[in-house]
């Protein structure tokens, strides 16, 4: 069963097996609260799951050398691992780090429960975003069509580019997350020792929406477009969280054809001139791709088949 709504506060068991997805005013469906899968298929038990990433969350505390100073976003710590892309980079490359942090983070994302949460978000992103979906798909596809033995930082069945492991009381201020995709989807996955019911809410500030956030809980947010952040949590409470993102600029790159916007400035100038009046109508093509429940099977089955011949005519192109 699914709530549709448009405002206020929203409790949300631990045991929910429903989803909620929050609708803007055109009906379409911009954020969700998703609900626990049903049944032991195959992965064990979904509290199992929440136990097993929250520990390798913690083992990720502990071994983790994390930057001195905190997050801009809170007062908590955070590991990222994957692809980046902007602040001047030239081209998108791997974030570095040590090669201890490299080994760590591995270690984190091999783990069998850090592994099914990922599959389930992708697969929760695929269910109620079908057509955003398609688009990280694709770009993914690409870049390992102009880049033979290009490697998904998030393994070989995940399609987003970086995560971040957000630890020591992981809660945030209001924020956007300006760098990933405008319509994108950022799943989030919070796991921890705290009362849900007192603190660790998620707030979507445009929204007017504060919805209990509990353990084990995965919400899909387009978080460079809606302001986001936590209730805090009690004084003497823990809170761990997954970010899942692709940067915008990613996108933008493979679109501008593997370069970057000041490549295609100075060497294509009437490639840019018609990507600059392409412009005014992206925001509404973007917002576009949002699925209505009225859409949403329809939606699902279009991109499903979409993707696939995406996919087939990359194969043939590579042949
Ligand atoms: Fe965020």
């Amino acid at each position: 069963m699914y709530h549709y709504c448009l405002t206020n506060t929203y409790s949300f068991s631990s045991s929910s097996r429903d989803t909620i997805a929050f609708l803007d005013q055109k009906d379409r469906i911009i954020a969700v609260a998703v609900g626990r899968p049903t049944g032991q298929d195959g992965g064990g038990d979904w509290a199992d799951v929440e136990r097993g990433v929250r520990a390798a969350l913690l083992e990720l505390q502990k071994d983790f050398n994390f930057r001195e100073h905190h997050e801009r976003r809170g007062d908590y710590q955070s590991a990222t691992y994957g692809i980046s892309f902007g602040g001047g980079q030239k081209r998108p490359g791997m974030l570095k780090m040590s090669d201890r942090n490299q080994e760590v983070f591995k270690t984190f994302l091999d783990n069998p429960y850090v592994q099914r949460m990922v599959g389930y978000s992708e697969s929760a992103f695929a269910s109620y975003f079908p057509n955003v979906y398609r688009e990280y798909v694709q770009l993914f596809a690409r870049m390992a069509d102009r880049y033979p033995g290009f490697e998904p930082p998030m393994g070989s069945h995940g399609h987003f580019a970086a995560m971040s492991g957000n630890v020591r009381r992981a809660q945030t201020y209001l924020h956007l997350d300006e760098m990933n995709k405008a319509n994108g989807i950022c799943p989030i996955f919070n796991t921890g020792n705290f009362d849900p019911v007192k603190g660790g809410h998620l707030i979507l500030q445009q929204l007017g929406v504060v919805v209990e956030f509990p353990p084990g809980t995965v919400m899909l947010i387009p978080s460079a477009t809606l302001v986001h952040g936590n209730v805090a949590i009690q004084e003497h409470e823990e809170r761990e969280s997954i970010t899942l993102y692709t940067a915008g600029g990613l996108f933008r790159w493979a679109e501008y054809g593997f370069r970057t916007e000041k490549d295609l400035k100075a060497k294509y100038p009437e490639r840019w001139a018609a990507e600059l009046k392409d412009r005014k109508g992206r925001w509404a093509r973007a917002v576009a791709q949002y699925s209505t429940p009225y859409s949403l099977i329809n939606d699902r089955k279009e991109a499903l088949s979409q993707i696939r011949n995406d996919l087939n005519s990359m194969i043939n192109h590579a042949g």
